[in-house]
C-alpha cells in the first residue's frame, strides 16, 4: 500500500529548523535529502538515518515521514565520530557531558525535534550501528548513513543496512569525496558508495554536492 505523497520541498519552518540546528550538511544537500526522503516515504516504510548527532538531518527525515504517514528511525550512540572527539576539527565542547566526561548528543537532538514540533514522527534508536541493524527485521524506504567515516564504521553501515532497503527504496550517503583531498575525514562513504554501484543492486539516482541517493534496482548488496 502507498503512503500519501510528501511534497518535494521542505516547508518554510522545517527548513529555518535545520539551518538553525547544530550539524554539518549544507542547505543545497538538505534539499536533495528531504527530496529523497519524500520520495522513498511513498512506499509507505519507515525511513532510516544513521548518524543523527544533533538532529539536523533528522528534521528532514521526520518532516518527510509525517507528511507521508510513516515513521523516520534515527540511529546513534551520541558519543560522536573520531573527528568529533577532543582535538579534532569538528569537535563541539558544548555537547559533552561534564559528568560523564564524553560527547552526549542526545539531549541537544531532543532539543531540536521537539522545538520543530517533530518528535511523535521519530524513534530515535540510541545505539551502535552494526547492532541496530542486526535485530532490525523490516524492509525500509530510505536509508541515509552518516555515520562514522572509518573504513570500519561505513562498511559496517553498509554492510548492516543496504540489505533492508526495499526494491526501490533509497540509500543515501553523505560525505561523498570522489577526490582525497576534498576531506580529512577520508573516502570511506565514497569506497562504500562505489561498492554499491558494483554490487549491480543499486542505479545512481541524484547527486548533490557531498550526498549521492541510489535506488534500489535489484537484489543483493
Ligand atoms: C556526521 S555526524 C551525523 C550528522 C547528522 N546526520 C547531521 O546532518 O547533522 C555522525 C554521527 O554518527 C554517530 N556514529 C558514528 N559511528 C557510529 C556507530 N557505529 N553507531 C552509531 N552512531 C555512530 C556519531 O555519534 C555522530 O553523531
Amino acid at each position: 500500500m502507498s503512503a500519501p505523497t510528501a511534497p518535494t520541498a521542505p516547508q518554510p519552518e522545517i527548513l529555518a529548523a535545520f539551518e538553525a540546528a547544530k550539524g554539518f550538511m549544507p542547505v543545497d544537500e538538505g534539499l536533495a535529502l528531504y527530496a529523497a526522503a519524500a520520495g522513498a516515504a511513498r512506499l509507505g516504510l519507515p525511513l532510516v538515518e544513521v548518524g543523527t548527532y544533533c538532529g539536523r538531518s533528522t528534521l528532514l527525515l521526520a518532516a518527510a515521514a509525517r507528511a507521508a504517514g510513516v515513521t523516520a528511525v534515527t540511529v546513534d550512540h551520541h558519543r560522536g565520530s573520531e573527528e568529533q572527539q577532543p582535538g579534532w576539527d569538528y569537535h563541539d565542547p558544548s555537547v559533552v557531558d561534564p559528568e560523564v566526561g564524553r560527547m552526549d548528543t542526545l539531549p541537544t537532538f531532543r532539543r531540536t525535534l521537539h522545538a520543530a514540533g517533530l518528535e511523535d514522527h521519530v524513534i530515535a534508536v540510541v545505539g551502535r550501528s552494526p547492532q541496530v541493524a542486526a535485530v532490525w527485521g523490516r524492509p525500509v524506504g530510505l536509508v541515509f548513513i552518516d555515520g562514522g567515516h572509518t573504513d570500519e564504521h561505513a562498511t559496517a553501515d553498509y554492510e548492516g543496512w543496504a540489505p533492508h532497503v526495499a526494491p526501490d527504496g533509497l540509500l543515501a550517503i553523505h560525505d561523498v569525496h570522489p577526490h582525497p583531498e576534498d576531506e580529512f575525514t577520508g573516502q570511506a562513504p565514497y569506497r562504500i558508495y562505489l561498492r554499491a554501484l558494483a554490487s549491480g543492486a543499486f542505479t545512481e539516482v541524484a547527486v548533490e554536492g557531498t550526498l549521492r541517493v541510489l535506488r534500489r534496482t535489484g537484489p543483493g548488496s
